[in-house]
């Protein structure tokens, strides 16, 4: 039998993004520090207050940051009012807008994560991409949690790069070049409706996606289906289509593609929805978390032979 060749996911993330300084181990941050949680997703970030305004030079190690761990926390951080939130959701792009979830009042970019005793659900409890279902799905997501339970509340980040890097050659050349069917309406038809939202005549998004993106900034190739919102592959009959979605959802879920975040009050994170995806564990009931979080607009995913 083939044996995974597991370090092959490993070298993946240290040698994707440029070194800014041509430093051999890892780039020298000038502005920020970096802290690898580790070896393919993940790392800290202390030494920057996220209510100021960034100088160039942050943004740009802050960039650099997030391209290369796919995931960024900063710790030590303030509470950030929506306008600082927007801002600092700006510097990366366009902002978006959720097609299901109501709004902050006043602020249609900010989504507010809120789980407590009577909530039904709590937001992001399986393994998803924002909104893959979008024909432009967003580029990346930053949370904000204000308000925390006692113990509880993590959030699982998993690389697809890792997942990517860790398939055998025949499985890539098979899945490449596929598209599959991303749709939100078993998901989101009726989910808000306990905090207001009527969808009556509304149409939530579908979109076709390559089961294998490359990522447009850093060039790398992952896994871009999720067990959310990826309902079918094109060009497979349904058995097999559904075998190989089972296949992969089990697949990015591997444990040694991932990192755990414990939140504390007012960290922020940073994911790119591009080449990870999350789970927030919903094990705090009937304890409440809460949170703002802005999401950043992407492109169409593309595959690059
Ligand atoms: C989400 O945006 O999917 C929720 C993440 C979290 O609450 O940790």
């Amino acid at each position: 039998m083939l044996a995974r060749a597991r370090p092959a996911a490993y070298a993946c993330a240290m040698a994707t993004v440029e070194e800014p300084s041509g430093a051999a181990h890892g780039p020298q941050y000038q502005t920020i520090e970096v802290k690898p949680c580790t070896p393919v997703i993940g790392a800290e970030i202390r030494g920057v207050d996220l209510t100021r305004p960034l100088s160039d030079a942050q943004w740009s190690e802050i960039h650099d940051a997030f391209l290369r761990h796919s995931v960024i926390f900063f710790r030590d951080q303030q509470r950030m009012s929506p306008e600082q939130q927007i801002t600092f959701g700006r510097r990366f792009g366009e902002l978006h807008i959720h097609p299901a979830a109501p709004h902050l009042e006043g602020y249609p970019e900010v989504f507010v994560i809120h789980a407590h005793k009577d909530s039904k659900f709590a937001n992001g409890e399986s393994w998803h991409s924002d909104v893959s279902c979008d024909v432009e799905p967003p580029l990346g997501s930053i949370l904000q949690i204000h308000v925390l339970p006692p113990c509880g509340g993590d959030t699982l980040f998993s690389s697809m790069y890792a997942a990517y890097d860790d398939l055998s050659p025949r499985m890539r050349t098979f899945l490449e070049g596929l598209t599959a069917v991303h749709e939100s309406e078993h998901f989101y038809r009726g989910r808000y409706a306990d905090r207001g939202v009527n969808d009556a005549g509304k149409v939530y998004p579908s979109a076709a996606h390559p089961v294998i993106r490359t990522h447009p900034e850093t060039g790398k190739r992952c896994v871009f289906v999720n067990r959310t919102f990826t309902t079918r592959i094109e060009g497979l009959p349904e058995d097999e289509s559904r075998a190989i979605l089972q296949f992969l959802f089990q697949h990015v879920e591997t444990p040694w593609y991932q990192t755990r975040f414990t939140w504390r009050q007012n960290d922020v994170a940073m994911w790119d929805n591009r080449c990870a995806q999350h789970m927030a564990i919903w094990d705090y009931w009937p304890n409440e978390r809460k949170g703002h979080r802005v999401t950043v607009k992407g492109e169409r995913p593309i595959f690059r032979a």
